[in-house]
């Protein structure tokens, strides 16, 4: 099993390390489940330190990190508003985070900037004191351990099924801007047979790059604005907002989105296996009232996220050696 030093984009997971992470996941929670569980996890990481560099809005991400590497012991520091850091003085984003390095053991960012965790982790392994940056969300190009817990959450849903293989998943919104899709999309061709279906306005069908990635790696995928049609037959439906902190020009407020809205006339469409999910935060693509249906799993999903956190941090300081884990 290759551990992970970074964690920059979705590209870079195969399924023996995806099924590895669930498996981990899994067992971490049962762990956390005793007192003496609990305990035995926050020794793991106690001598350890974490930067958490948000300086584009956030609240599960960053709190579900934070949980994470106090569940292991490991103390956070935290910069939300590059505002209040030495970068108001002047100061490169590079000498910045090169700063952080010199007293935390990893950087976790979450920047507007597309690309910039991968700068700064190159940056940083030409320094005398490299530390793994772990991409919490770039703008609208990658987030990809909002994608490890999606996974997370689907092959775990689908376990007595026989897993994710096979399965059509929905995506819909706006698919132009949102990183969470790009990211998941690329981690789904790890899977056999998977069929996506992108729903969304025209202007905010999914990007070339993307288009191309996913025909390079063979997915099978349709690309369509019918979002009622899509539901049918669906294993999963995963909603998302629209992405309006990335207009130039106003251009989401054109857009009809009310069309591409989840409401409970919608549920006599889904399968009953069918699960509902969405990245968080939402506005109106998921009516409240749904969240009371057992296919309803976003909160899930967001809980999801800590744990899968947690057996990603074990893996980069290589401590996952020290959980007991069932045979795979
Ligand atoms: N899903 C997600 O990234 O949520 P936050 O922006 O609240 O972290």
């Amino acid at each position: 099993m290759n551990h992970p030093f970074h964690i920059l984009s979705s590209a870079q997971f195969d399924r023996k390390f995806l099924d590895y992470l669930a498996v981990l996941t899994d067992t971490i929670r049962r762990f956390n489940k005793s007192k003496e569980g609990s305990i035995y996890l926050k020794g793991l990481l106690a001598h350890k330190r974490a930067m958490l560099y948000f300086t584009q809005p956030s609240t599960r991400t960053f709190l579900s990190f934070q949980s994470a590497c106090h569940i292991l012991g490991i103390s956070t520091h935290e910069i939300r508003d590059s505002s209040t850091s030495s970068e108001r003085k002047g100061e490169s984003i590079e000498d910045s985070l090169r700063t952080f390095s010199s007293y935390v053991d990893i950087i976790i960012m979450r920047t507007s900037t597309p690309g910039l965790c991968d700068r700064i982790a190159e940056y940083l392994d030409h320094t005398e004191r490299p530390v793994p940056i772990i991409n919490a969300g770039s703008g609208p190009d990658e987030h990809p351990t909002q994608a490890l817990l999606d996974i997370y959450t689907l092959s775990r849903n689908f376990v007595k099924e026989g897993g994710l293989d096979g399965k059509t998943i929905t995506l819909v919104g706006d698919l132009k801007r949102g990183r969470t899709v790009r990211s998941l999309a690329a981690l789904l061709t790890n899977y056999q047979d998977v069929k996506l279906r992108f729903v969304s306005p025209e202007s905010f069908r999914i990007s070339e790059d993307l288009r191309q990635y996913l025909v390079k790696k063979g997915l099978d995928f349709v690309e369509t604005t019918d979002f009622s049609g899509s539901l049918e037959n669906t294993d999963a439906v995963y909603m998302t907002r629209v992405q309006d902190e990335y207009d130039v020009a106003g251009e989401s407020a054109k857009v009809d989105y009310s069309q591409y809205h989840l409401t409970k006339d919608h549920l006599g469409i889904l399968k009953d296996s069918a699960i509902i999910m969405h990245p968080l935060p939402r506005r109106q693509e998921i009516d409240p009232a749904i969240d009371k249906d057992p296919r309803a799993k976003y909160w899930r999903q967001e809980r999801n996220g800590m744990w899968t956190r947690v057996a990603l941090l074990t893996m980069i300081f290589g401590v996952d050696s020290q959980i007991v884990l069932p045979e795979l």
